[in-house]
């Protein structure tokens, strides 16, 4: 194995060059660890291809080895999918970094799979345009790990997820050969539609090195408000309301009691609208006019529900006020190693998950914490639950929770995948013929499961 190993490495350098094909421990540690230090694993090699021609060439080499590949961008993922738990190869895409011009007449661009999506959103501002998905890892998370995981984030009731922004890509294959279909046709019923397939797949079937994405026109007024709730059910149903009477509406996100107590001694910031409460909403409007008077009538028309709100005007008000909700990830994770349950509801069971949710957790962990906090706009819960002094908390919360959300008749995995997480629980949202079906696609396309062979698919005895 180690001669095997030796050997690939130098075949590897001889196509990418010495300095990115990194072996020694200090320096692939950082790619074998998660963002939240759950997941830790351990590499041989890790591998930095600068285009599509390298990544193929190092994939088909990585075959022959028998080796196995995690493919790699920004490692922001929360499902232990992009580390190498089991000594894979990791394939890093931070070299594919690069950025076509906008195309201005139909509104969309060409990107490398490793340009981040802070990156992407500076190449297509000057044009007056966004990318439709936007989230707080926007610095590090890469538009090919966003793919691959369908990312969601604070814009989906307005824009969808990362698949409803996929024109068209190019992937490499587990065998090495490519696809490439980027016209960006918006009609093109030429048979499968990969794109669809490849977002949300995780890097099980093909490693995305170029995306052709739709573009949404920039929305410069913009009015951002923090609503208090005395109960998590109003909250819900104010929710509704502005969903039906804001059409400038551009994200509805939502801290639980817990969450927003934690992030605010996080930042040493008092919760700026009431206090004493059970629930916040951060609510945003954005149009080319001024959204302020739209958002202030449907918030007025909430009446009694809300309790108190706060609303920031300009771009410095807007950011203090999205600090509690964007740094709510970073405070849990300076508490200790969080299990992350990203979930969703139908409107009609969200309440009664969330009000049930520390009872199903402290049936299974007595010293567990658990802090919530959201998409309220999609329906989608991030229960986080940390063990005692900040330990991992059992595993049995895992399932208990994910059960009860089952039950509830929701999905499991909202917005972050399945990962090595929680592919033993896919069960819970997919029948046996559908995982059956997962087995044959993955089959067909990567028939020696090169690609994150341990991700996503129950193990095949489970
Ligand atoms: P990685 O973590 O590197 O990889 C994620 C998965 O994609 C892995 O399975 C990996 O193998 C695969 N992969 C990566 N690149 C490729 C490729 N080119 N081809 C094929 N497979 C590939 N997610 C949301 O949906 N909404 C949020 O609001 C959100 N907020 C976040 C906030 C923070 C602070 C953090 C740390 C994470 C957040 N995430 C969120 C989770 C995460 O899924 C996203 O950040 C992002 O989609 C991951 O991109 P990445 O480049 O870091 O992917
Ligand atoms: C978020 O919405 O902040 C993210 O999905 C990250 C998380 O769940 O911690
Ligand atoms: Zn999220």
């Amino acid at each position: 194995m180690t001669e095997r190993i030796s050997e690939l490495a130098r075949k590897l350098k001889r196509i990418v060059g010495d300095t990115h094909v990194l072996e020694a421990t200090d320096l692939t540690l950082s790619y074998a660890t998660d963002w939240t230090g759950r997941f830790r694993g351990h590499t041989p090699i890790v591998v930095r291809p600068a285009d599509t021609s390298e990544l193929a060439q190092v994939v088909t080499l990585t075959g022959e080895a028998e080796l196995k590949i995690v493919p790699q961008g920004g490692n922001t993922g929360l499902v232990g999918g992009g580390v190498p738990l089991n000594g894979e190869v990791v394939l890093s895409t931070t070299r594919l970094d690069q950025c076509e011009p906008v195309d201005q007449l139909a509104q969309q661009v060409t990107l490398g799979a490793g340009v981040t999506l802070a990156r992407a959103q500076a190449h297509v501002a000057p044009s007056d345009l966004d990318i439709g998905v936007d989230l707080a890892a926007r610095d590090s998370c890469t538009i090919g790990g966003m793919i691959a995981t369908n990312a969601g984030g604070i814009n989906v009731l307005r824009y969808g997820a990362m698949r409803d922004q996929l024109l068209g890509l190019e992937a490499v294959l587990a065998d090495g050969s490519i696809i490439s279909h980027l016209e960006g046709l918006e009609k093109d019923n030429t048979g499968y539609h990969f794109p669809s397939l490849f977002a949300g797949s995780e890097g099980t079937l093909g490693i995305i090195t170029k995306a052709r994405l739709r573009l949404h026109p920039h929305m410069a007024e913009r009015c951002t408000a923090m609503l208090a709730f005395s109960t998590v059910d109003d909250a819900v149903a104010a929710t509704s309301a502005l969903r039906r009477s804001v059409p400038s509406l551009h994200a509805v996100e939502v801290v639980f009691r817990a969450a927003m107590h934690l992030v605010s001694e996080h930042i040493d910031s008092s919760i700026p609208v009431g206090p004493k409460s059970d629930a916040w909403l951060i609510v945003e409007a954005a149009a080319s006019s001024d959204p302020t008077e739209e958002l202030a009538s449907a918030i007025d028309k909430l009446g009694t529900l809300v309790t108190d709100v706060g609303v920031a005007l300009d771009g410095q008000h807007r950011n203090n006020l999205w600090q509690y909700r964007e740094k709510v990830t970073e405070a849990i994770s300076v508490k200790g190693t969080p299990h992350k349950l990203d979930v969703t509801l139908g409107a009609s069971k969200l309440a009664e998950f969330v009000h049930q949710v520390p009872s199903v957790v402290s049936e299974q962990d007595e010293d567990a914490s658990v802090y919530m906090f959201g998409h309220l706009g999609d329906g989608n819960v991030h229960v986080n639950v940390l063990g005692k002094d900040g330990s991992e908390p059992s595993e049995l919360v895992d399932e208990a929770v994910l059960e009860y959300v089952a039950k509830l008749g929701g999905s499991i995995s909202a917005e972050h995948g399945v990962g090595s997480a929680k592919r033993d629980l896919l069960h819970l949202n997919r029948s046996h013929t559908e995982i059956s079906a997962f087995r044959l696609i993955k089959h067909a396309l990567d028939p020696h499961r090169v690609l994150n062979p341990h991700v996503l698919l129950p193990k095949e005895d489970s």
